[in-house]
């Protein structure tokens, strides 16, 4: 696996998460250490579809979907060898979509052994295309660009891919080649205006559809996806978040056998869920750090200790290093320089108290499988660099553990799943994400005691009237910032020049891209009001009606 760049930083943090746990992962990839499991600790023995992506910007849904079916999926890069998929019970191989024409040189083709394993194989798009291409059937330059809605017509004997779909199948398209001829010993199973050959079959279970059965513009897609992981495949679909957590429980118990482990617990749902696991795995081996940096908001450290100690009973240990954070931050005004600062201390930090536990030989952290798949696709790494979000030095050298990630192979859903399986609360499960570097990035200028006071009021105010209105779970974020500029404004027959406070509330999926929430103009007013009247020095409050882009979603 390629070790993830700096830019590797902003995907990490794009999840959106409280991720402290970050820190320390970019510092071990940045030493070389990536976190690549061994073949076989994976998850146990759930059948497995697997996605060959070939570089199709829907390829990551196609395994959400599977997974939906309760199927287990994993997406490898479409050179994958044969060692790669060792470790799993696959049932099934799904080709990707992709930007590439089979007849262009250097094209990506299917590995020969996806054909010599003797599983039903789905070729989706570009995916057929190499069916029909590698198998001896011709593919040609469709005449004209076919993009958009399409009706499929089923022909021929029905197959158990379209089990229980009408004739004529509303569905997606997006593609330029086309085939005009099958491989020898295939038939075709529907055809539409443009496509003559919309999707094939031999009887040796390989598929081939031209259109796109994972996105939603595809009404049948699930049914589709669904056939063929459970009909034509034959997977139990039992790969359910019960399930998981007790094959997980097995794998963390197998590799930590008596060892000691330690985890940073952020307040965030990643870390959180991680810890829980752990904890259910192997109970009083794991200690969880909280360090308190003091950029948090009003009462988190208090509802993380009483959350995670008293109620789900897990070994923490806290760490108040607020005086340590704020030195550090003393005079410092540019936004890379806080986020370094902030990196660096907290490295520190944790690595003094890990010293001090004695010997500890893993650290478990809430790595997600969107950053793993990020990081196997070299492409992507070119993004340009916005922020350095936990771009930190190096990790010290006695900090040396193994990494235990139970979580590396699931998305955010489905973690807060596992999170509800673990009993673990909806406020742990589904807060809105909050920064590492905390408080410190949504105050302008330097950070200081005063201006952390009043950020943490009008902060406050916000969440306070957002759930009141019961907006909270329909946003992405909804936080207050605290500017550096000061306006005059008149209280009671007095001047004031006092601070502009800003509101920030976004909607989005994945923080990557963010609307600016459209908040109801009496929510805004309760806010602005309530701000002026309780929060110390400010006189003013704006609401930022930016989307990113252009803007980020914080300021810094
Ligand atoms: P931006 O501001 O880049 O933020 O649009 C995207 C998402 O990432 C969060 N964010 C961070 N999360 N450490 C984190 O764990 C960071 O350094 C960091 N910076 C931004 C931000 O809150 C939003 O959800």
């Amino acid at each position: 696996m390629d070790a993830m760049g700096p830019d590797a930083t902003h995907r990490v943090a794009a999840s959106g998460d409280v991720e402290v746990a970050a820190y320390l992962e970019i510092a071990q990839e940045r030493e070389g250490r990536a976190a690549t499991p061994e073949p076989g600790e994976r998850r146990g023995g759930a059948d497995a579809i697997v996605i060959l992506d070939f570089g199709s910007q829907y390829s990551r849904l196609i395994a959400r979907r599977i997974r939906e079916q309760r199927v287990y999926c994993e997406l490898l890069p479409h050179d994958a060898t044969r060692e790669a998929i060792a470790s799993l019970n696959v049932k099934g191989i799904v080709l990707s979509g992709g930007p590439a024409s089979v007849w262009e040189p250097g094209a990506p083709m299917a590995p020969g052994w996806v054909f010599d394993l003797g599983v039903p194989v789905l070729g989706i798009c570009y995916g057929m295309q190499l069916l029909a291409h590698q198998l001896g059937g011709v593919v040609a330059p469709g005449r004209e660009r076919e993009y958009g809605y399409a009706a499929i017509h089923q022909e021929g004997p029905k197959s158990a891919l379209f089990a229980g779909l009408d004739d004529e199948i509303p569905v997606w398209m997006s593609h330029g080649d086309r085939i005009d001829a099958m491989p020898a010993g295939f038939r075709s199973l529907a055809y539409s205006g443009n496509s003559p050959i919309a999707a094939m079959t031999n009887d040796k279970g390989l598929f081939g559809i031209q259109f796109h059965p994972e996105v939603a513009h595809t009404p049948q897609g699930k049914e589709m996806l669904r056939n063929f992981a459970l009909e034509v495949c034959g997977c139990a679909g039992d790969w359910t978040p019960r399930n998981f957590v007790a094959d997980a429980v097995e794998r963390v118990r197998t590799q930590v056998g008596s060892g000691r482990v330690i985890c940073a617990l952020s307040g965030g749902v990643d870390s959180a869920v991680t810890a829980m696991l752990v904890h259910h795995a192997i109970g009083g081996q794991l200690t969880c750090i909280f360090v308190n940096n003091g950029l948090l908001r009003r009462e988190e450290a208090e509802r993380v200790r009483a959350v995670f100690q008293r109620h789900l009973g897990l070994n923490l240990l806290y760490v108040n290093a607020s005086e340590r954070f704020l030195s550090a931050l003393r005079g410092v005004t540019d936004p890379e320089e806080k986020r370094r600062r902030i990196g660096n201390e907290f490295i520190a930090v944790f690595d003094e108290e890990a010293a001090a536990l004695g010997e500890v030989d893993f650290l478990a952290q809430g790595t997600l499988y969107p950053d793993v798949i990020e990081s196997q696709t070299p492409e992507s790494s070119a993004s340009h660099k916005i922020k350095t979000h936990h771009n930190v030095g190096g990790l010290p050298e006695r900090m040396r553990m193994e990494l235990v990630e139970p979580l590396r192979y699931l998305f955010k859903d489905e973690v807060r799943a596992v999170g509800e399986e673990l009993g673990m609360p909806p406020e742990v499960l589904y807060r809105q994400p909050f920064p590492g570097p905390g408080l410190a990035i949504r105050i302008m200028g330097e950070v200081t005691h005063e201006k952390l006071e009043t950020l943490r009021a009008c902060d406050w105010i916000v969440m306070d009237e957002i759930k009141r209105d019961g907006l909270y779970d329909r946003l992405w974020q909804s936080f207050a910032v605290l500017t550096d500029t000061k306006t005059v404004g008149v209280m009671g027959d007095q001047r004031t020049y006092q601070h502009v406070a800003a509101i920030r509330a976004v909607t989005s999926d994945d923080a990557m891209t963010a609307d600016w929430a459209r908040l109801p103009y009496d929510t805004l007013a309760r806010i602005s009001a309530r701000i002026v009247n309780e929060a110390p020095s400010v006189n003013r409050v704006v609401y930022d009606i930016t989307s990113k882009p252009p803007g980020t979603i914080e300021w810094e």
